[in-house]
C-alpha cells in the first residue's frame, strides 16, 4: 500500500520525505487555509520535495470553474492529481481532465454508488472518507470494502485512497482490505510505529549494553 501523507505543511512533509516511506501528498481547502499559504506557491514547493502525486484541490464547484482553476493547478507539475468533488460537474470534470491524460481525484466520497461513477468518469484516485463515516455512526472501513470488490470485479484501475484517516487502525484494516493507498495525517503517519513494548524493550537494552562495557 502507498503511504500519502494528507497536509499542505511543508515541515511535516520534508520530515515524513527523508524516511523514504512517503509516496504522495493530498491537501483540500481546509489543509490551504490552516497552511496559511497561496496554493499554488505551496503545491509548486510540495512538487519540489516528493517525487509522487500531490493531489490539489479545486475551490470552484461549477464545471466553468473547475475546468479553468484545474487547468491552473495541472500547470505546476505533471505529478499534480488534479482534486474535484464528487458531484455531477464534479465527474464532468473529472472526464475532461482524465481525457487529457491528468490524474484526478474525486474527492468527498461517501458510498460505493459515488466510487462507481468516479472510476466510470475515468477518476485516477477515488477517495473515500472513513473518518467522517465513524464520526456519523457508519462503518467507513465496510465502504473500502465494498469498493474493492466492485472495483476488483470490473477491472477498474481507479486507485482507492482512504481519506480521513483517524487512527493507525484505520491504516492496517485498509491495507488488509488491499487498499491502494492510505492518505494519513502527520500525527497518525507517527503513531505508526510507536509501541511501548519497542520503548521499554530499548531502555532495557541500551541500559544492559551499557553494562557489558563494550564498544562495537
Ligand atoms: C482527503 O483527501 C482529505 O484531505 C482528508 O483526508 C479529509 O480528512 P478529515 O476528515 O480529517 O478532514
Amino acid at each position: 500500500m502507498k503511504f500519502f501523507v494528507d497536509t499542505a505543511d511543508i515541515k511535516e512533509i520534508a520530515e515524513l520525505n527523508e524516511t523514504g516511506l512517503l509516496d504522495g501528498v493530498t491537501t483540500n481547502p481546509s489543509l490551504i487555509l490552516k497552511s496559511g499559504r497561496d496554493i499554488k506557491e505551496v503545491i509548486a514547493e510540495i512538487c519540489t520535495l516528493v517525487d509522487g502525486p500531490v493531489s490539489a484541490e479545486v475551490g470552484a464547484t461549477d464545471l466553468e470553474g473547475m475546468k479553468r482553476e484545474g487547468s491552473i493547478l495541472a500547470e505546476i507539475a505533471e505529478q499534480v492529481a488534479i482534486k474535484v468533488p464528487l458531484t455531477w460537474d464534479g465527474l464532468k470534470a473529472c472526464r475532461y481532465f482524465a481525457e487529457q491524460g491528468r490524474m484526478v481525484n474525486v474527492t468527498l466520497c461517501f458510498s460505493a454508488s459515488q466510487a462507481l461513477m468516479a472510476a466510470k468518469a475515468g477518476a485516477a484516485f477515488i477517495s473515500p472518507f472513513v473518518g467522517r463515516l465513524d464520526d456519523i455512526g457508519q462503518d467507513g472501513l465496510a465502504l473500502i470494502q465494498d469498493i474493492r470488490t466492485i472495483y476488483q470485479e470490473y477491472f477498474f484501475e481507479t486507485e482507492i485512497l482512504v481519506a480521513s484517516i483517524r487512527s493507525p487502525l484505520h491504516v492496517v484494516r485498509a491495507a488488509k482490505i488491499g487498499a491502494d493507498v492510505s492518505t494519513i495525517p502527520y500525527k497518525v503517519m507517527r503513531q505508526l510505529i510507536e509501541h511501548p513494548l519497542t520503548d521499554r524493550g530499548l531502555e532495557q537494552f541500551v541500559k544492559d549494553w551499557a553494562a557489558t562495557g563494550q564498544k562495537i
